[in-house]
């Protein structure tokens, strides 16, 4: 079969245009290198040419290399070869930027002479998000045009920058209409085949020293951060490269650690991530269009409507807040207030803005308020009765045709949308505290669901920025069903001997941010408690059940806004301290219980802490609660914690080994086999030799 053209070719007189043409965002795979390596070597040759401009066909630049090929063996030209035939070239070559430009892709632009792109172009190097170093001369270049100490925070962060920031930057020479990019590319061409080529690959004596210190100030950064990729440490060293070394040496060092990252289990975890993300956001109902929603509701003004309203805001959604009085909707249009002037406060966003959001914010107290809303979220109390009240309501005032969602975290929502005369459009979109900020977004599909209401709840999650991750009904969904199970496994080990602060420091060395103990203290022992009493006629007698947060609770020990959890916070925003009176309660607890303490080692407590949460998650997926692994993945690395560059819990299994967990769960089966009693799914999956990530390619 005959390769695919990948590079458009067109000619504006003595100029040669070179299009990347690989739809949708012209990642750079081999045959695009190839043709592209192949029509420069060309262009060098063909006296009629006297520049050349690089451009991207279908409104993108390109978003860089092709991240399925960083696991096969991979071909020369590597993207780092086309650089330099670039850079090399006697012709003058210019970029035109639209659309993405990111990594590889950004990479071609730097080597060139100059780059001209549009307002809303988006330009990085984003390499370090999948545990790797930019491989095709980012990381010498970027600090020769723009500076070491502008180049670092982009390249340790993935950070994106629009067409005027790159400007500001020194990144674009020119900023122009999508319309006029080419003409305004093939002029820039023509003027610089007038001139000498600027060959920006020396770097004086200022810079230099201005360079070194801006790595020395990152590298004290990094070293204070627990969990530093070792791709920002390797920047640091490339990016140290490129100031002290010729631009060849730089390069082949590049190069090096570029290598040493894509072999490294980081970058294989990261990407799984960024796959697990995409399959898990593709609506699974098929071709059904999503119902236009430009006009939200926001049921209930606390912290989650609140958080709600402003991430409908920031999406550019016109939204109405609805309180049952006066009082608590103005409380409720503080807290939205609150969060703005936080992001004015900490600079993430101007005044101005902040105005535009809050002109779409209105606000009331009768519902009738929501009769033209095309989609309400609900995000009152918790409660079913509470919530149909609501839904009643909504049934009477909207408009036919209007979603209503609710925000619930565990209630049947198939029996609230019974309760109204329109079930088909009741759907859940759990989100996820602080609401504005959390990526993750369930979406909760009821038996009765409308696929267009399913097919609007992943389209409202692409506006909002979010990971959609479809999710069946069931008490916790897909993400607090199985977190009830793995805070379980911890809360056990702590009666068992270890201690919280124990099992909070070897989930953090294993990749958390924090530990669950910790957790716990953040968001309030009150909530937990709540729940653990309104649920505790309907707990199986037989189960095991630890008193620990009811004890801590009873004492009004709620966590850090109480001054004292699992933690003692003698002053506000600090880091908790252990508490002896913590570790003597946990000992009458044990002693009430007969139980004498055991040691645990840090190995023991992942192994467990993780095999309680890959057999949940093993059952979420034969019940058909999560639709494949990968789903299980991006809800819990986005919503939950659980550490991006370890891919996900399902990663971490088939990384561990399927039957090693199997073999852990049997023999803790043997202490409580209601608790450890090993998935069908899991069980199967060991035999066969099989992993979950296979799961994932089934269709
Ligand atoms: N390599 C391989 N596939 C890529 C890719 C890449 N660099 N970038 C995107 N894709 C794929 C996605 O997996 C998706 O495939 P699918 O439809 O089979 O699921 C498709 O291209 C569209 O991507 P998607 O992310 O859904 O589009 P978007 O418009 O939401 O976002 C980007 C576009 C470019 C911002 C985003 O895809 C991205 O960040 N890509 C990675 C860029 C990157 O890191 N480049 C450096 C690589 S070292």
């Amino acid at each position: 079969m005959p390769e695919q053209t990948r590079i458009h070719a067109t000619r504006q007189d003595g100029v040669l245009l070179l299009g990347l043409n690989h739809p949708p965002l012209n990642t750079l795979d081999h045959a695009l290198r190839q043709q592209l390596h192949d029509a420069l070597h060309a262009a060098a040759l063909d006296a009629s040419v006297q520049a050349i401009v690089l451009h991207g066909a279908g409104g993108n630049f390109s978003a860089g290399a092709d991240i399925r090929e960083f696991d096969q063996p991979r071909q020369p030209p590597w993207a780092g070869d086309v650089a330099l035939l670039i850079s090399a070239s006697a012709k003058p070559v210019v970029a035109a930027l639209q659309g993405v430009a990111l990594g590889g892709g950004l990479e071609l632009a730097l080597a060139a002479h100059a780059r001209v792109g549009t307002a809303d172009a988006r330009l990085g190097l984003p390499e370090v998000k999948l545990g790797l170093v930019p491989g095709g001369g980012g990381t010498q270049r970027l600090p020769r045009l723009i500076g070491a100490a502008a180049a670092l925070p982009l390249m340790l962060e993935g950070r994106n920058v629009d067409g005027n920031a790159a400007l500001a930057l020194g990144l674009l020479d020119e900023v122009c209409d999508g319309p006029v990019l080419l003409d305004a590319a093939v002029r820039k061409a023509r003027a610089l085949r007038e001139g000498a080529l600027a060959r920006p690959d020396r770097i004086d004596d200022a810079a230099r020293q201005a360079g070194l210190a801006a790595v020395a100030a990152q590298r004290q950064r990094l070293a204070a951060k627990p969990h530093a990729l070792p791709a920002q440490r390797l920047l640091l060293d490339c990016v140290a490269a490129a100031l002290e070394q010729p631009l060849e040496a730089g390069l082949r060092f590049e190069r090096e650690a570029f290598l040493q990252c894509v072999a490294s289990p980081e970058h294989r975890g990261l990407a799984h991530a960024f796959f697990a993300e995409r399959l898990a956001g593709k609506s699974p109902a098929g071709a059904a269009r999503p119902r236009p929603v430009q006009k939200v509701g926001v049921v209930g003004g606390g912290t989650m409507g609140a958080g709600i309203a402003v991430a409908m805001l920031d999406a550019g959604l016109d939204v109405v807040l609805i309180e049952r009085d006066a009082a608590s909707l103005q409380a409720g249009q503080d807290r939205i207030g609150g969060v703005y002037q936080r992001q004015l406060d900490a600079g993430r966003i101007d005044a101005a803005a902040r105005a535009r959001r809050l002109a779409r914010l209105s606000a009331a107290t009768d519902y009738a308020a929501l009769a033209e809303a095309d989609l309400v979220v609900e995000a009152v109390f918790e409660e079913m009765e509470v919530k149909a009240r609501v839904y009643a309501e909504l049934d009477r005032v909207c408009r036919p045709g209007a979603i209503l969602a609710t925000n619930t975290s565990y209630l049947d929502i198939d029996q609230l949308a019974r309760r109204i005369s329109r079930p088909q459009d009741v759907i859940g979109l759990h989100f996820f505290s602080p609401a504005n900020v959390m990526k993750l977004l369930e979406i909760v599909v009821p038996g009765q669901v409308a696929d267009d209401v399913v097919a609007t709840g992943f389209a409202l999650a692409r506006r909002l920025g979010k990971v959609p991750v479809r999710a069946g009904v069931c008490d916790g969904f897909i993400g607090n069903r199985i977190l009830y199970v793995y805070r379980e496994a911890a809360n056990f080990m702590m009666e068992d001997g270890a201690s919280p602060y124990q099992i909070d420091q070897a989930l953090e060395r294993f990749g958390y941010a924090m530990g669950p103990f910790r957790t716990a203290d953040l968001t309030g022992g009150d909530i937990g408690w709540a729940t653990r009493k309104r649920k505790a006629a309907t707990r199986p007698p037989e189960a095991r059940y630890v008193r620990v947060a009811d004890r801590l609770c009873e004492r009004g020990w709620f966590g850090q806004k109480t001054g004292r959890g699992y933690y003692r916070y003698p002053e506000r925003g600090q880091r908790g301290q252990h508490d002896p009176e913590v570790l003597a309660l946990i000992d009458d607890e044990r002693a009430a219980r007969g139980i004498a303490a055991r040691p645990f080692s840090d190995e023991e407590i992942v192994r467990r802490y993780m095999a309680a949460f890959v057999n949940e998650a093993a059952k979420v997926l034969e019940d058909g609660i999560a639709l494949r692994p990968a789903d299980i993945d991006a809800a819990l690395v986005n919503g939950y914690g659980f550490p991006r560059w370890r891919g996900g819990p399902m990663k971490y299994a088939d990384d561990a080994g399927l039957p090693a967990i199997l073999a852990d769960l049997e023999s803790y089966a043997k202490e409580d086999p209601g608790f450890w009693a090993p998935s069908e799914l899991l069980r199967r999956l060991a035999r066969e030799g099989s992993t979950f990530g296979k799961l994932n390619r089934q269709p």
